[in-house]
């Protein structure tokens, strides 16, 4: 495979960052984007110099496209995936995979059978800090890894209308750390969570909580605390910390430059941190993009498979149980 020609299905706030991933990558060319609204496709298209529909069908076809991008709203996902999977065609999807467990189950055995890459983007993983942070871990660094620490924050709550159809935050925000803590461990075998309601009456009016507490015991007995808040009034909270016992590796918060100013009402102070995920994702997502087109190229399988996607909703759901029983939730495959 020479160039690799790429489909973009959403044009919506991550469908743009793909857009731009694909167009800066030197295998990739993007040929086509579909959208249900026409004019967000044509404006991104137009960016782009390539084609617009409104019709995701009219992408699937393996004559003009190499390689599809679904950054549409996940409820859109599992029907996206299977239509990839019939016509052959390497999907990278946006997570999560879906919010309901049994639509998610009724395209397992098809996604399994089929020699079709799927990759689910969990981009986090692809961070390059945390991805140096992990292969130290991997090869020893901090000894045996005992305790990971994952910290992460949005700035501010998503709008109420979003935030009413996302699943819950530990669908929606806790996801990504529940890969996270899966990037690690391997496999989690319980699940102990805590709900709470600490700053916004809006969010507690839709059965939500604004903050949560979640503590998984992996199956070497590694214990994950993840910290997690709907707002943060510094910014984009993202921290990670691995404790072992020869060591601890520690990634803190990522801000524009170095330069620290020292004034009469402080020392040291930095820039504020990059203030939302498409900040400070953003090499994330080019390195994601990267890793799919080399892995389809060469043949080697994709990641994070389909079974991560799956994995993540699981702990997600069991999560969700606990924090609304008060019980520790014991997780299977
Ligand atoms: N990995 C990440 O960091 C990350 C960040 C943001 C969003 N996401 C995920 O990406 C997905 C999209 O989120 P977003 O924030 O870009 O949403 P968005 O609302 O900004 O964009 C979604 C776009 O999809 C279009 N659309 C709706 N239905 C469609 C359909 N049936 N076919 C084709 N297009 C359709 C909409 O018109 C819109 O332009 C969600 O699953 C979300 O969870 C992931």
């Amino acid at each position: 495979m020479d160039t690799v020609r790429v489909g973009l299905i959403g044009a919506g706030r991550i469908g743009q960052v793909h857009a731009r991933s694909v167009a800066s990558h030197p295998d990739t060319q993007l040929v086509s984007i579909a959208d249900v609204f026409l004019d967000g496709a044509q404006a991104l298209a137009r960016e782009h110099g390539v084609e617009a529909t409104a019709n995701p069908d009219e992408l699937f076809d393996s004559n003009t496209i190499d390689a599809l991008i679904i950054a549409s709203p996940t409820a859109t996902h599992v029907d996206l995936i299977e239509q990839a999977v019939d016509a052959g065609i390497p999907a990278l999807c946006e997570k999560p995979i879906d919010l309901d467990i049994a639509r998610v189950d009724a395209i397992r055995e098809k996604v399994a059978a089929s020699s079709t890459p799927i990759a689910i983007g969990f981009n986090r993983r692809f961070d390059p800090h945390f991805a140096n942070l992990h292969r130290r871990v991997q090869s020893g660094d901090v000894g045996s890894l005992e305790q990971l620490v994952i910290i992460s924050r949005d700035p501010a709550p998503a709008p109420l209308d979003y935030l009413a159809v996302s699943g819950g935050i530990l669908r929606d925000q806790t996801i990504h750390d529940f890969d996270m803590a899966r990037f690690f461990v391997g496999n989690i075998v319980s699940v102990t969570a805590q709900g709470f309601n600490q700053f916004s009456e809006e969010i507690k009016g839709i059965g939500d909580y604004d903050a949560v507490t979640v503590t998984l015991r992996g199956e070497n007995e590694e214990s994950v605390t993840i910290i997690n808040s709907r707002h943060a009034a510094y910014g984009f909270d993202q921290r990670l910390e691995a404790f072992g016992n020869q060591g601890m590796l520690r990634v803190e918060n990522v801000t524009d430059t170095l330069v620290r100013h020292f004034n009469s009402s402080g020392v040291e102070a930095l820039e504020p941190y990059q203030n939302f995920f498409l900040q400070r994702y953003m090499d994330s997502y080019r390195v994601e993009l990267g890793e799919f087109v080399t892995k389809i190229r060469t043949g080697d399988s994709t990641s994070p498979t389909f079974e991560d996607g799956r994995a993540a909703l699981v702990v997600a759901n069991a999560a969700t149980q606990s924090a609304q029983t008060g019980a520790t939730v014991s997780i299977s495959s």
